[in-house]
């Protein structure tokens, strides 16, 4: 169900984008504009923009922008319906829900209550005297006082309903304990606890909600780990343990890591940008939640076979959001929290500097597929190899790799340097032809940045982006201009104008923030770089142009043929549709 307009209005009303940015950017006023460090990528300089006339945010370097609810659907990883209700609940908003919506949401707030009176209880269980054996295990692993308050570390007792007792007590239904993956039915129908006799450690979303546990044995017994299953609120392919906290770290970068205990002792040992995977391999949304954060990530695997396949499926993974991989490998430890206790932080940090960029690992990883002792393969990888360290952007690493490759397969350094040189023209060649048909198409400038949205036609395009920008400055305008949306040669932008039109019949703000869902991130982001452009002519005059233009433009589009007619069938097919 869609959120009423006037709710939409009345939310953005009482969330004056500055101040809602302003909570997570230092904000400095320039002109009508206030700029600040970009939170989407990592800059030096201010380049992102937030318009409070307009309502709006834009980011001249990464083209992100919206509303306020864009704005925190990004910021802090919520579906469109989520972020209202976060700006809701942040300006004491009742939100219109219809029923199963509304039953959906209290649903996850009794269970993320749950789940946090759940850790009170271990967390207390921990400090008791039934806790003693674990308190020598934490003992046993090294970890301090404050790790164990840091990361609400807890244990299970060794009894069957201690933990599902102490939850009825406090008002919650056995479905409920059971759907937050407390406890499990047994054969015969009866309910008892999911972990006991553990040492339990909670997992935290980003938003510091509770959604659920993991719990190691004290022994060594299996399994060793057990953690929450799947349930409404906890999802292994979405959440990664300790982000919470490694998500404000300044150190620049964010170091993956396998385990539980990894990434709390590297949190122990000063590095707080350490997170871990929840028992499964890395996903694309695991990467894509990475990204928002960071812009480096570190992977320390174990050494093992299937550390080192899991380090190899995840180096694309990441890199595809545009993440720097580097890949940490330890002698000696075969984990972080062992290497750090054989050998202190400094020796770690070390290796954390030293980390491979992914260039000495591609080589290492193309190297490995082949049987160098065979003339046929050795031929084979020598090619890859040159291909691969041509693209390698300074001199010297192509001379070092090249070196490498070459001393691998056995040939000489002189002999694979003229291959590498012969790679890199090629590449450059098709570089500079790329850049020459780039520079020779100036439209091409002027089109949208933003990904899949495209302009059929630049000169009417042009025209309608101006009068969307005069329209959102001057609502009043929209009561007697003669376009209609339909004439409009851009999809979106026609969508927008109408979107616009139907805010200003219904008396509500005129405004690019209260557009709905049907408007995609992408579209948002799009339409703010549309409003942010500064205007050379602002005038009756300019007004008039655009009018005539996109009128003219439309007609000859009539005109000219049938393949046009048959694309403006097309188009009127994607505006009806949303495209
Ligand atoms: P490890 O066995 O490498 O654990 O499993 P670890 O973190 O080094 O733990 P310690 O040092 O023995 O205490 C890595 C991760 O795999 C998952 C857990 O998430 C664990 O942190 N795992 C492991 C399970 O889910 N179940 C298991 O039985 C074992
Ligand atoms: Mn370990």
């Amino acid at each position: 169900m869609p959120f009423p307009a006037s709710f939409l209005d009345e939310l953005n009303n009482r969330n004056p984008i500055e101040d809602v940015v302003g909570q997570y950017v230092t904000l400095t006023r320039r002109g009508s504009n206030l700029f600040g460090l970009c939170p989407f990528h990592s800059e030096k300089t201010p380049s992102f923009s937030v318009a409070p006339d307009k309502g709006i945010y834009y980011c001249f370097g990464c083209h992100k922008g919206g509303g306020a609810i864009n704005f925190i659907m990004e910021i802090e990883s919520l579906s469109y319906p989520d972020a209202v209700r976060f700006l809701a609940k942040r300006a004491g908003l009742e939100v219109p829900e219809d029923e199963q919506y509304q039953s959906q949401y209290q649903k996850q707030e009794r269970l993320w209550a749950l789940c946090k009176d759940a850790a009170r209880f271990f967390h207390q269980k921990l400090l008791e005297p039934c806790g003693e054996q674990a308190r020598a295990y934490i003992a046993k692993r090294g970890l301090s006082k404050s790790t164990v308050t840091r990361f609400g570390l807890g244990f299970s007792p060794n009894e069957w309903s201690s933990l599902l007792d102490a939850m009825c007590a406090r008002g919650y239904t056995r479905e409920e304990i059971l759907e937050a993956g407390l406890t499990v039915t047994g054969k015969n129908g009866g309910m008892y606890d999911r972990f006991r006799n553990r040492l339990m450690f909670p997992i935290i979303d980003i938003r510091g909600n509770i959604i659920g546990f993991g719990g190691r044995v004290m022994d060594d017994s299996t399994p060793k780990y057990l953690n929450s299953p799947e349930t409404l609120i906890f999802n292994k392919r979405k959440n990664l343990f300790a982000l919470n906290i490694a998500r404000k770290s300044k150190q620049g970068r964010i170091i993956l890591t396998e385990g539980y205990m990894d990434a709390i002792s590297l949190h122990q040992y000063g590095f707080d940008c350490a997170v871990a995977s929840l028992g499964t391999s890395l996903t694309e949304e695991h990467a894509n939640i990475l990204a928002k954060y960071t812009d480096q990530v570190v992977l320390t695997y174990d050494g093992d076979e299937a550390g080192q396949n899991a380090t190899r499926r995840a180096i694309p993974m990441l890199e595809k959001t545009g993440i720097q991989v580097k890949v940490l490998r330890m002698q000696g430890a075969k984990d972080p929290d062992e290497f750090l206790k054989k050998y202190g932080a400094d020796r770690f940090r070390l290796l954390l500097d030293q980390s491979e960029n992914q260039a000495e690992y591609r080589l290492e990883s193309l190297k490995r597929k082949f049987d160098l002792t065979q003339d046929e393969q050795r031929v084979q990888f020598l090619q890859q190899a040159a291909e691969l360290v041509s693209s390698f952007p300074s001199a010297v690493q192509r001379e070092v790799y090249g070196a490498r490759a070459a001393e691998a397969a056995g040939i000489s350094a002189q002999a694979m340097k003229l291959e590498v040189d012969k790679a890199y023209k090629k590449r450059r060649r098709q570089a500079e032809k790329k850049q020459l048909s780039q520079d020779l198409a100036p439209a091409r400038q002027l089109a949208p940045q933003a990904q899949g949205i495209r302009y059929d036609n630049i000169r009417s395009a042009m025209a309608e982006e101006g009068l969307l920008r005069q329209v959102l400055k001057e609502p009043e305008l929209l009561r007697d201009i003669a376009v209609k949306p339909e004439q409009f040669s851009s999809p979106l932008l026609g969508r927008a104008f109408a979107a616009l039109q139907r805010q200003h019949a219904q008396g509500q703000t005129v405004s690019l923030a209260s557009l709905g869902e049907e408007f995609t991130p992408q579209e948002m982001s799009h339409l703010s770089q549309v409003a942010q452009r500064r205007d050379t002519m602002i005038s009756d005059q300019a007004l008039k142009d655009y009018i005539r233009i996109i009128t003219e433009e439309y007609a000859n589009a009539r005109l000219s043929g049938p393949e046009d007619l048959l694309r403006l069938a097309q188009r009127k097919k994607q505006m009806e549709h949303g495209g």
